[in-house]
């Protein structure tokens, strides 16, 4: 058995500890990386393999861990190791997996160390881990943010040997878990039908979540979930739940290796798949980031913990307030002259939106973009739709008080595009094999730096189109196939990593130059939500299905892991364009107000009715849509399980709130109401409900006021009589 010696206890109260580069110590260590309510406790053995011991609740002074007995057999297993590398007695799924120049794939990390430094709102532990015979050295990179309890983990990976190396796998976090039971919440979809979600008990064969789309890496499945411990339920409100995210726009996986033990493993991070990483003596790597958040308040919990923290530290221009708008591209597709925009905008005005978005179909003269066949890459007024220039329309726009914007798809070309003909070199390919076409359209090798050149310049010259353009709309419609790149010659194993560098290295020389323009984040849709990019966007389209109904289940979904600041949802016309449903109006605005509100439609072919209640619902949203951009949420009936879906957005001085309710699934008039619970509100006030967007209310307490235990307590049962019925209520304290 070994001697338990001297105990450092590292936690948020020291700020220097020992240096990562110090010789190891022969003693057991433990290292806390707290937040106001959770805790990773990470022990350091005496033989310096580094394990985590717990990650959840706080647990007082984490030197307790200490005093916990385990025997010879734990201490020798590499079961919990904090960052798992193949090697040594490991044998599990690695977070690491080195080839060194030798040909031997070992790697033993052992610690070295470790630092604790501060910054505004957040504590960063660094642990230094080093192997001793080929010189690699980890630090394992903890970021927790103590008010919203979240966690973000990376890891800098430095070749610290004489000889090149290659890294096979490098996740970006492991993260180890005791709990009896393991509920899987994460979600599956597809173009027009993103966030599906889905729920499975882990078992003891590998669950893996993965992309291998190279772009458009999130329109399949998300790099997030939800894990409830100890339960085979889900619950909304208790319990203890795990929420992930991984931020990052490319390649990914995660995977849940459940040991013998019982015990869970996730490893997180950029995909292995093709992309083995060359390191040279002496470079590094530096992974990006898994965010965790922990809490004992159901998803509910779990998911309000991310998105305070997404709207403080991760999203561009998190939880202000952004405009509402009309897009042109469901109104008039490729399909308008200037006299169309004009009246589209003189329309938006009238019905009090802010914004007019113009989409595809405004460049390309000698391949002009009249459909999705050609003009992607020539990115020039086209003269015959819009003679009078891009300037024009924007300062028409903005001469009737409306901000402009305009759609790019700059990572893109059409192959019928004077851009293909004068740089194919810039195109994904692999020597002597077709490049396939997805949408018409090939990738542009974002790996190479002048197309890097190139795709910032689009950006920059078409915010000269006019002065103030305000938002930038960029698309990316298809994955990468048959992946390569001319530019990086031999080493095609970098491609899928350094496209998404390439990305970020455009994003982040945009945001120097412009730091106000707002960002849309599309791919096809939601093809790239992620927090990654949403360092760098305002928004994301969350779908390009704008069926109310399909959006209940989508927007539930994104609302699990991303905040609704980010969710942009807009009414469009019936049947629907995706689906040919048909809903009524009200339930489309319902349902778009949940989020970033926005039209997308031809205004001239509403009845003076609709564009009556489009105005209504319009100014009521703007009252209350500082409580969906910057409110708590609360989801108290999910579409999944219930017909009725219903959400709610609290203050945080819980002074204020904005409920959805809505039918979502027929349901027998004779089996009675629903009684739903509010959620978030102080049990002690009293708040005035009204009803929003109606003459009649659907329910008997409109205009009333209760006190937020009878709301909470199970009073509120608005009248949802059919599919499609929608109620919005806005409370307020008195
Ligand atoms: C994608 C987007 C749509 C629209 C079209 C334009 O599908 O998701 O919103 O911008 O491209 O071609």
């Amino acid at each position: 058995m070994r001697k338990q010696k001297s105990v450092l206890v590292l936690c948020l109260a020291a700020l220097l500890l020992t240096h990562p580069t110090d010789a190891r110590k022969a003693k057991q260590e433990v290292i806390a990386v707290e937040t106001n309510n959770t805790v990773l406790v990470l022990l350091v053995q005496e033989n310096g393999l580094v394990k985590t011991l717990h990650y959840g609740a706080s647990v007082g002074n984490p030197s307790q861990f200490l005093a916990m007995s385990s025997s010879e057999e734990d201490y020798n297993s590499c079961e919990g190791l904090a960052y798992p590398a193949t090697g040594g007695r490991f044998i599990g799924e690695p977070a690491l997996h080195v080839k060194y120049a030798d040909g031997t794939h070992n790697t033993e990390l052992r610690f070295t160390g470790a630092t604790q430094t501060r910054r505004e709102g957040c504590v960063t532990t660094i642990v230094g881990l080093k192997d001793d015979v080929t010189k690699l050295q980890v630090n394992l990179v903890y970021d927790a943010y103590p008010a919203e309890d979240v966690i973000g983990m990376h890891v800098e990976i430095r070749n610290g040997g004489s000889k090149p190396v290659e890294l096979h796998n490098y996740a970006s976090s492991a993260l180890f878990l005791d709990a009896k039971d393991y509920l899987l919440t994460h979600t599956w979809g597809a173009w027009a039908k993103e966030m599906q979600m889905e729920q499975e008990l882990l078992g003891h064969d590998m669950k893996v979540i993965e992309s291998r789309r190279g772009v458009q890496a999130t329109q399949a499945n998300n790099p997030s979930f939800l894990l409830s411990l100890n339960t085979r339920d889900f619950s909304e409100t208790s319990g203890e739940v795990i929420a992930g995210a991984l931020a990052w726009s490319g390649n990914y996986r995660i995977s849940f290796e459940r040991e013998s033990s019982g015990r869970l493993t996730i490893v997180s991070g950029i995909s292995p798949h093709a992309s083995a990483w060359p390191l040279a003596a002496g470079e590094s790597f530096t992974t990006p980031d898994m965010l965790y958040t922990w809490s004992c308040e159901g998803a509910g919990g779990a998911s309000r913990n991310l998105h305070r923290w997404g709207r403080k530290y991760s999203v561009y221009g998190g939880g202000t307030v952004n405009p509402t708008l009309l897009n042109s591209w469901e109104g008039a597709y490729f399909n308008f002259t200037t006299e169309t925009l004009l009246r589209m905008i003189d329309d938006a005005t009238g019905m009090g939106l802010e914004m007019f978005v113009l989409d595809d179909g405004w460049f390309g003269n000698a391949f002009p973009r009249n459909s999705d066949n050609a003009g992607l890459g020539d990115w020039e007024v086209n003269v015959s739709k819009l003679p009078e220039g891009i300037d024009y329309v924007a300062s028409y726009a903005h001469s009737k008080g409306l901000k402009f914007g305009i759609w790019i798809e700059p990572e893109m070309v059409n192959p019928d595009s004077e851009l293909a003909h004068s740089h194919p070199e810039w195109v994904v390919q692999s020597p002597g094999r077709e490049i396939y076409q997805g949408r018409n359209q090939w990738v542009l090798d974002l790996s190479n730096p002048a197309v890097e050149d190139f795709v910032y310049g689009i950006f920059d010259r078409t915010m000269q189109l006019a002065p103030n353009i305000d938002y930038i709309k960029w698309d990316c419609n298809r994955v990468i196939q048959s992946f390569g790149s001319p530019y990086l010659g031999a080493v095609q194993d970098k491609f899928y990593v350094a496209y998404v560098q390439g990305l970020y290295n455009v994003m982040r020389r945009i945001r120097e130059k412009y730091p106000h323009v707002l960002i849309q984040c599309c791919s096809s849709g939601g093809g790239r939500v992620d927090y990654g990019s949403l360092r760098y966007c305002n928004e994301v389209w969350t779908s390009d299905d704008t069926d109310a109904l399909q959006r209940a289940f989508i927007q539930y979904s994104q609302s699990l892991i991303y905040p609704a600041c980010v969710m942009a949802s807009h009414v469009s016309t019936v049947p629907n364009h995706q689906t040919g449903n048909v809903t009524p109006l009200k339930f489309r605005f319902d349902m778009a107000c949940s989020g970033r509100l926005g039209m997308e439609l031809q205004p001239r072919n509403l009845s003076d009715g609709e564009r009556a209640l489009a105005e209504r619902c319009i100014g009521s949203y703007k009252q209350y849509r500082d409580l969906v951009f910057g409110g708590d949420l609360y989801r108290f009936a999910s579409p999944y399980d219930s017909p009725y879906y219903g959400l709610m957005y609290v203050s945080e001085d819980r002074s204020r709130a904005v409920v959805f309710t809505y039918c979502v699934a027929y349901e027998p008039r004779t089996v009675g109401g629903k009684v739903f619970r509010l959620q978030g509100l102080d049990p002690a006030r009293t708040y005035k409900v009204v009803e929003q967007n109606v003459d009649a209310s659907c329910w008997w307490g409109h205009d009333k006021a209760f006190t937020g235990s009878f709301l909470m307590g199970g009073g509120f049962n608005p009248r949802l009589p059919q599919l499609y019925s929608s109620a919005v209520f806005v409370l307020e304290a008195e």
